[in-house]
């Protein structure tokens, strides 16, 4: 058993959606910095630009694609320009993420499509134009893998008003299962991760205070959020060698939020 290189995920290629911020960029620096082949996206040219600017600044790989997740057009794009340019996908992690909160009288109807576009949608489309490169990097000793961002807001039901958001992501659960079971034959590994509460533009709503972040505190076991390491470990952990024996888990990452509902 080779140790050395068990957790490796160097010289991987990996695409990450949703790259420029929140945990999208967390996974994308350690990625990055870990020797990976770095592939980010998101909506936002300028944004995105300083985001591989700043990643690629030490020699490491990182590239941008301009894409809107929530629509067809987008993640047509997505396809395209990474099979022009690359030969092979070691690792697809599917994390752009919308959400869209109000009461349960004023929930309007449009906050459902470009939410399950966004978060369900799109990563299945993904995973359908992409199968070519993913296949092309699965074999029995090292399987391609899909690593979805669920939540664990999936499972919980207090789910802050968020209710085309939670039943998306338990949408992305049961989808991870499905693919996993589909693509085991091809070689092709799927996993969701359902993180509890990270900093990021989403969450910063519920953390906006120090009442707000107190009191949210509380409901966490272990008394704190998620760090980049927390979630980076988890997901390169799922993307290395480490991680080939694993398809169809749905693993929470919640500092405990999930044991204690
Ligand atoms: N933070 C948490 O506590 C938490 C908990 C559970 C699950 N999650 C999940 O983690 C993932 C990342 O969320 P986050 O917390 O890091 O929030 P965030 O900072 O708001 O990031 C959301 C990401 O999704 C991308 N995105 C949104 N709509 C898009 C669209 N139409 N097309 C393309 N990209 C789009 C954004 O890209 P742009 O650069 O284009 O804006 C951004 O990179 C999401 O799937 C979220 O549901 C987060």
């Amino acid at each position: 058993m080779d140790l050395t290189t068990l957790y490796s995920v160097a010289d991987k290629t990996v695409l990450i959606t949703g790259g420029v911020g929140g945990i999208g960029r967390m996974l994308s620096a350690a990625f990055a910095a870990a020797g990976a082949r770095v592939w980010i996206t998101g909506r936002k040219a300028d944004a995105l630009a300083e985001a591989v600017a700043v990643m690629s600044a030490d020699g490491a790989f990182v590239r941008g694609i301009v894409a809107d997740l929530g629509t067809v057009e987008g993640v047509a794009c997505i396809v395209a320009e990474l099979t022009a340019a690359e030969q092979r996908l070691d690792v697809l992690v599917n994390n752009a993420g919308q959400t869209w909160g109000a009461p349960l009288q004023d929930f309007p109807a449009k906050a459902w499509a470009p939410v399950m576009a966004v978060n369900v949608q799109a990563p299945f489309m993904l995973v359908q134009g992409l199968l070519p490169l993913l296949e092309a990097a699965a074999s029995d000793e090292s399987p391609a893998r899909i690593i979805n961002i669920g939540s664990i807001y999936a499972v919980t039901t207090e789910v802050m008003k968020a209710y085309s958001y939670t039943a998306s992501k338990a949408a992305v659960h049961q989808l991870t299962r499905v693919m996993a079971h589909d693509l085991a034959p091809r070689r092709i590994l799927c996993n969701a991760i359902a993180p509890g509460l990270f900093p990021s533009k989403m969450t910063s709503f519920a953390l906006k205070n120090d009442v707000a972040r107190e009191a949210l505190l509380k409901t966490i076991p272990l008394g704190r959020v998620g760090t980049a390491e927390d979630i980076a470990g988890l997901t390169m952990f799922l993307a290395s060698r480490a991680g080939s024996y694993i398809t169809g888990a749905i693993i929470p990452i919640d500092g405990g939020i999930l044991i204690a509902h």
